[in-house]
């Protein structure tokens, strides 16, 4: 049996449409949820339902009672990064007390020196997870997801095609932008074919591109200019502060601006390609769904 975490969030459900697509009987899925509260949809598909938190190791070992395989979600906690990694030992703990004998792990990507990046707190808690599933006994594929299209517009912002302007301090920086619906499938083929025990796999897109070239493709569809204008991070802060947003918001923002613009994300591979059978979704492509 395949116990799925994070199930009610955007990932974990594609997981396990994806899985019942493949032919995975609903009776051999379960899944880990926080409460039984807004179920309905996966009480629906039949699945088994299992409470368990990431912050309770105990509630978690009698939610993997029985489960061969695990597709541990990484969490999205908003905390201290630290809460993150001691929620995926956690959850690995627990899978190990619990006789699980895989672990699937979604990691997110890194390069070298990531440790000097502007998100090197996350790639480290993703790293520190890694080695900890590697040294726990069980098996293990570690999926380092590459950042999803969907968060080009986080970034971009919702109205760009009312603004006409991208207004993000990413420079010219480049990232392998990928769906995180196709993320979610190779997940589900990962979980239901062999071959990939104690394997490590970059998922990116396998052209990546930065805001400039978004803008782009958006000026394409729109059949209108759009500008991208990369600040400096401190105008940035100042325009959006005086603009009325949070300063946690803006905190984010210039984080993953930052990110983008030193490249620590500008990755390139085909191992995504090999798993759909198919190429990724180009990002012209989903830009041009947005605005189809
Ligand atoms: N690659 C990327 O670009 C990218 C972008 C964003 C996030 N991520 C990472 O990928 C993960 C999956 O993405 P997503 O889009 O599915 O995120 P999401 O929609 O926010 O879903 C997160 C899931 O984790 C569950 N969760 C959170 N804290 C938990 C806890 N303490 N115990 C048990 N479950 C807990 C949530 O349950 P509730 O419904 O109970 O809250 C939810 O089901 C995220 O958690 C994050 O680590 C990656």
């Amino acid at each position: 049996m395949i116990l799925i975490t994070g199930a009610t969030g955007n990932f974990g459900s594609k997981v396990i449409k994806h899985l019942l697509k493949k032919g995975v009987p609903a009776s051999e899925i379960a899944v880990m949820v926080r409460s039984m509260e807004n179920t309905g949809s996966l009480e629906k598909l039949g699945v088994d339902l299992r409470i368990g938190n990431y912050d309770d190791v105990d509630a978690m070992v009698k939610a993997f009672a029985g489960i061969e395989q695990l597709l541990l979600v990484s969490s999205s906690d908003r905390g201290a990064i630290e809460n993150r990694t001691k929620h995926h030992i956690n959850a690995i703990t627990a899978a190990r007390q619990a006789n699980v004998r895989h672990i699937t792990y979604t990691s997110f990507i890194r390069k070298e020196g990531h440790e000097k990046s502007a998100i090197a707190g996350f790639q480290n808690s993703h790293l520190v997870t890694e080695n900890f599933l590697k040294d726990s006994g069980l098996t293990f594929t570690i999926l380092q997801n590459g950042i999803y299209q969907e968060m080009i517009f986080a970034f971009a912002g919702e109205k760009v095609a009312e603004t006409h302007s991208i207004f993000f301090p990413a420079k010219q920086g480049r990232a392998g932008w990928v769906l995180r619906e196709e993320l979610a499938e190779a997940a589900a083929t990962v979980l239901t074919t062999e071959g990939h025990t104690n394997k490590t796999y970059i998922l990116t897109n396998t052209a990546a591109i930065g805001f400039g070239q978004i803008a782009e493709y958006i000026s394409e569809r729109l059949n209108e200019e759009v500008e991208y204008t990369t600040p400096e991070v401190t105008t940035f802060g100042d325009v959006l502060k005086n603009s009325g947003v949070p300063p946690m918001y803006i905190d984010m923002m210039t984080m993953w601006g930052t990110a983008i613009a030193e490249g620590t994300m500008d990755l390139e591979d085909n191992t995504l390609e090999l798993l759909l059978g198919r190429k990724p979704k180009k990002v012209q492509e989903f830009i041009g769904e947005i605005y189809g």
